[in-house]
């Protein structure tokens, strides 16, 4: 069988990230349009450094949970095909030991030119007059993908949901396309579907509702 899992904020929930849209959510705290968006980082470029520098430096210091483990053991012993596709941009599933992931939204860990498009590991603290070490623009920003930008392994991702048995989305409130659109993909192309969540969305076959630690171990038991 081939797997296509789909991660979000809610599986890093009990490493003790904060989520987005749950009560006191980081949106609550932090106005997206300001941090999150392209113009949001030409209005004020060091506030948008601030709250990524501190979003790093809260995911170095977190740890993976049960969750983030589980999945990185069904991708080593699992016989079928698994992919991991995240719109998290922490690195808990790697510290987790998964090998492969798919960092849709981009990744804390790595900084990018908005000049050049060059990507470098991002230091721990970053501002936007930090030269790019390929070009030496001034332009470095975190290598996050904003709203009104473009998520990165589109194509291979729906290459992977037109092919897959198995659809499964853990801990995303499924509102930010075009993730949230890749249930009825897979659907569409006769995939079975599965949510692992606090909350059903009831747009899936079926939904197991409760904590990512307790509830995506006993997946990845069922199946292996
Ligand atoms: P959200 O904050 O929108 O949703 C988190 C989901 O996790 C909710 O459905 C919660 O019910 C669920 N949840 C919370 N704690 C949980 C737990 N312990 N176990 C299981 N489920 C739990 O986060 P995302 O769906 O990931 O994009 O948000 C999607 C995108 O919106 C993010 O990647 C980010 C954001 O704007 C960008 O920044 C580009």
């Amino acid at each position: 069988m081939k797997i296509v899992i789909l991660t979000g904020a809610g599986i890093s929930a009990e490493s003790g990230l904060g989520t987005f849209r749950d009560a006191g959510g980081l949106w609550e705290k932090y106005p997206l349009e300001q941090v999150a968006t392209p113009e949001g980082f030409a209005a004020n470029p060091a506030l948008v450094h601030e709250f990524y520098n501190a979003r790093r430096a809260q995911a170095a210091a977190a740890k993976p949970n049960a969750a983030h483990l589980a999945l990185a053991r069904l991708e080593r012993t699992y016989p079928g095909e698994v992919l991991l596709v995240t719109q998290n941009v922490d690195d808990l599933h790697e510290r987790g030991g998964s090998q492969t992931v798919w960092h849709m939204h981009g990744a804390l860990n790595r900084a990018t030119c908005a000049a050049c498009g060059h990507k470098w590991p991002a230091p721990m603290q970053m501002q936007a007059t930090d030269p790019c070490p390929a070009c030496q623009a001034p332009a470095t920003r975190p290598d996050i993908v904003w709203f009104g930008e473009t998520p990165h392994f589109m194509n291979a991702i729906a290459q992977k949901l037109a092919t897959c048995d198995l659809f499964v989305s853990i801990g995303t409130s499924g509102t930010v396309y075009p993730a949230a659109g890749f249930v009825h993909e897979a659907k569409r192309h006769r995939a079975d579907t599965l949510e692992l969540n606090l909350e059903s969305s009831r747009a899936f076959d079926e939904t197991r509702a409760g904590k990512a630690t307790d509830i995506v171990p006993d997946w990845v038991n069922s199946l292996l």
